[in-house]
């Protein structure tokens, strides 16, 4: 096949585009900026969130190679750093809207990535499968940019009888994640400054529990997507994709600390303003139709994320440099971050 994926030099893009070409697919990628963790595949630089004149072909008139299938992974895909800048949001929309656009005039089936954000913080929720998701509660301009996406490909299946896969991503991490410069995720973050002897805030306290997918996982049920889809055994459904176990982001930060051999400097904090608090992933769906199956659990994730991550840093020490989580930055840029708890004095 011959896939073109968007958002191709980010984490999870560049880790499916060499997956794909291990299976012997084409992957043409586009995103807006070089990819720095390999060159095994071509990439178009291009920013995907500019209201372009209606395009023949490529997106504003560029001309892209012939696809069989489209995976949009290009988004600002931080929650807090939209929070703190929410006109990312609506650009995350356009981007959707393009490349809908795209798919529709080249006549190519879409697989969009969503997020467990469009649940919002679920737990006001029993369960968490595909029906669960309540618009009303909108989060975070993050989720109500994924909200939006997710929107749009529904009205092109509808509309165009274009075809889609909607995958809600949850807390993917892993291999080329840790760029940290370009975004700060938790789990790099932790391993980062826990090798520098420095001490991590846990937001959102104690109980805070999430569903970590290791990226392997994250990939392996996005391939088994394409090629479904492709073969329209399996159209217009949209699927969570996680590894269905929660674990505390302090029992997280505690394995990093005892993979690492260092005593971890933990302070606990009230949840940011736009964070999801809780959130285990229904797989039901993704085993019945895909059969997906994640085999990567926390533990073990985590000791493959640190190896690799030791690794890379060996290989770049320059960036072995203190590192500011999003919200502090948002916060001193006075772009309206606060805290979802009262504030003190
Ligand atoms: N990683 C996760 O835990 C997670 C969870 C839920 C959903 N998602 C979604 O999955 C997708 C991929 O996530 P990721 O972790 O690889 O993120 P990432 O930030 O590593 O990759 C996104 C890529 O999109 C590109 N991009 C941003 N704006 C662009 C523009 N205007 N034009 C062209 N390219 C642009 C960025 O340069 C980046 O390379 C995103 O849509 C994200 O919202 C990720």
């Amino acid at each position: 096949m011959k896939v073109l994926v968007t958002g191709s030099s980010g984490q999870i893009g560049t880790n499916l585009a060499l997956r794909l070409l291990g299976e012997g697919h084409e992957v043409f990628g586009v995103d807006k900026r070089q990819n720095t963790w390999t060159d095994e595949f071509p990439t178009l630089l291009q920013d995907l969130a500019g209201h372009y004149a209606p395009f023949p072909g490529g997106i504003n008139g560029v001309e892209y190679p012939e696809t069989d299938l489209v995976v949009h992974l290009a988004a600002h895909a931080k929650v807090h750093q939209l929070v703190g800048e929410p006109h990312r949001a609506l650009e995350n929309a356009v981007m959707t809207f393009n490349v809908l656009e795209f798919a529709r005039q080249s006549s190519i089936p879409i697989v969009f990535s969503s997020s467990r954000e469009v649940y919002g913080d679920v737990h006001r929720f029993e369960g968490y499968s595909e029906q669960a998701a309540d618009f009303a509660y909108t989060e975070s301009t993050y989720s109500a940019s994924k909200i939006a996406g997710e929107a749009f490909v529904y009205s092109y299946a509808r509309c165009y009888g274009l075809p889609y896969l909607v995958f809600r991503f949850s807390n993917v991490y892993g291999r080329y994640d840790n760029d940290l410069r370009r975004m700060v995720r938790v789990i790099p973050l932790f391993i980062h400054s826990m090798l520098r002897g420095e001490p991590i805030t846990i937001y959102g306290g104690r109980e805070k529990t999430l569903d970590f997918t290791y990226v392997d996982d994250c990939v392996d049920g996005i391939a088994c997507g394409i090629q479904a889809l492709a073969e329209r055994r399996v159209v217009n459904e949209t699927i969570n994709l996680a590894y269905g176990q929660g674990n505390t982001l302090v029992y997280c930060a505690e394995r990093i600390a005892q993979e690492l051999g260092v005593e971890p400097q933990m302070t606990l904090a009230p949840s940011l303003l736009g964070e999801v608090t809780h959130y285990v992933a229904d797989l039901t769906k993704a085993r019945a139709l895909l059969g997906y199956d994640p085999r990567i659990p926390l533990d073990e994730g985590l000791a493959r994320s640190i190896a690799w991550f030791r690794e890379h840093r060996a290989q770049h020490p320059e960036e072995e440099v203190p590192v500011r989580a999003d919200h502090e930055r948002a916060q001193e840029l006075g772009e309206g971050w606060k805290s979802r708890a009262p504030q003190s004095g």
